[in-house]
């Protein structure tokens, strides 16, 4: 699967947000399976290429994904129309930014009847692996990726919808995908000492925790109830604060850098159920103290639908 294959994100990648215009017209089914085309011919070769379902796509009576709807505003967003939402999601990764843009680049040049509404370029620093793990450095200089699943049945385990939970049958193996485009006040973070920071997200510049346990095992919180070594209020300790049941989400995210101080993070992250999934992690990450230092300025909620094209048909069948 595209989206998931391997456990380490590539290097570089670009989102686009594409609509179909004539979503509601006679040939919307021969568009849909167009687009399916070009995007499975321009899948693996160097790249990992798959296409995601906005809700916008599916009309009204069809068996859409349970969780798939527009993606709400949070507290703090400020969603800029001009770059949410969209009827569907491509996305391209790989080893080499040329090779990522230019398939992209030909992509929307064959996907004749579609409109790209927005897209974004983004790339992971330091991509590495370790213990099984991709990690990245962020442009607040913290490193990525200690606490995601470290193995391909993990992965697979929190991020692709199973049979029982209530979908329709065709969406059984596809994966529900968020993307938040989130501006980074970075002039403002590095005003801050190397130690308030670590304070906000609750682990070290290189992954060690505050109360010294080793990077690789799990900090006790429980005997630390007035977040002395690690604050209530730091990112980790908010996003999974049970550790023997950590969130089920896999994220994927991608730095990105459009000028003018326009930086940040294209978060991304997959899971087979959104509300137990992002939206139980997003709802406790309000209050944190990483959030004035963080602006949500886009993005959407997408459905990966699995590798078969039965999808198609249940997007055009009531
Ligand atoms: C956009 C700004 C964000 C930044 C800079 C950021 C940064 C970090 C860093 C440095 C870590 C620690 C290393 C790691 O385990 O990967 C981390 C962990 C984590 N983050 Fe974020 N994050 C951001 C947004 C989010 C969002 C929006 C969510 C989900 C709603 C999220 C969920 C998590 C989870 C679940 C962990 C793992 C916690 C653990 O196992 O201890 N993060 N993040």
């Amino acid at each position: 699967m595209a989206h998931l294959r391997g456990v380490v994100p590539a290097a570089y990648g670009r989102v686009m947000a594409l609509d179909l215009p004539d979503r509601g017209g006679a040939r919307a089914a021969a568009d849909v399976r167009a687009l399916w085309q070009v995007v499975a011919d321009a899948d693996g070769r160097g790249v990992d290429v798959w296409l995601a379902l906005g809700g916008s796509i599916f009309g009204q009576g069809v068996q859409r994904p349970r969780g798939l709807r527009e993606m709400p505003s949070f507290a703090g967003d400020v969603l800029d129309p001009a770059q949410s939402h969209g009827d569907v999601l491509v996305q391209v990764v790989g080893p080499a930014a040329d090779a990522v843009h230019a398939v992209a680049e030909r992509i929307q040049e064959q996907a004749v009847a579609w409109r790209v509404r927005w897209q974004m370029d983004g790339f992971r620093a330091e991509n590495r692996v370790e213990d099984g793990k991709g990690l990245a450095l962020n442009l607040f200089h913290f490193t990525e990726g200690f606490g995601n699943p470290g193995t391909q049945r993990e992965l697979a385990d929190q991020a692709l919808v199973r049979a029982g939970q209530g979908e329709p049958g065709w969406a059984v193996g596809g994966s529900y995908q968020v993307v938040r485009i989130v501006r980074f006040a970075t002039e403002l973070w590095d005003k801050d000492s190397v130690g308030e920071q670590e304070r906000i997200i609750g682990r070290r510049r290189d992954g060690r925790w505050l109360d010294g346990t080793p990077t690789r095992e799990e900090p006790n919180f429980a005997a630390d109830p007035q977040g002395k070594l690690t604050p209530l209020d730091a990112h980790v300790r908010l996003a999974a604060p049970d550790r023997r049941s950590p969130p089920p989400i896999v994220r994927r995210s991608y730095s990105y850098d459009r000028g003018d101080g326009d930086k940040g993070l294209v978060f991304c992250c997959f899971q087979r159920d959104l509300v137990q999934g992002f939206e139980a992690t997003q709802k406790r990450l309000e209050g944190e103290a990483m959030g004035k230092y963080l602006l949500t300025t886009g993005g959407g909620y997408f459905f990966v639908p699995p590798p078969s094209d039965a999808w198609i048909d249940a997007l055009f069948t009531a």
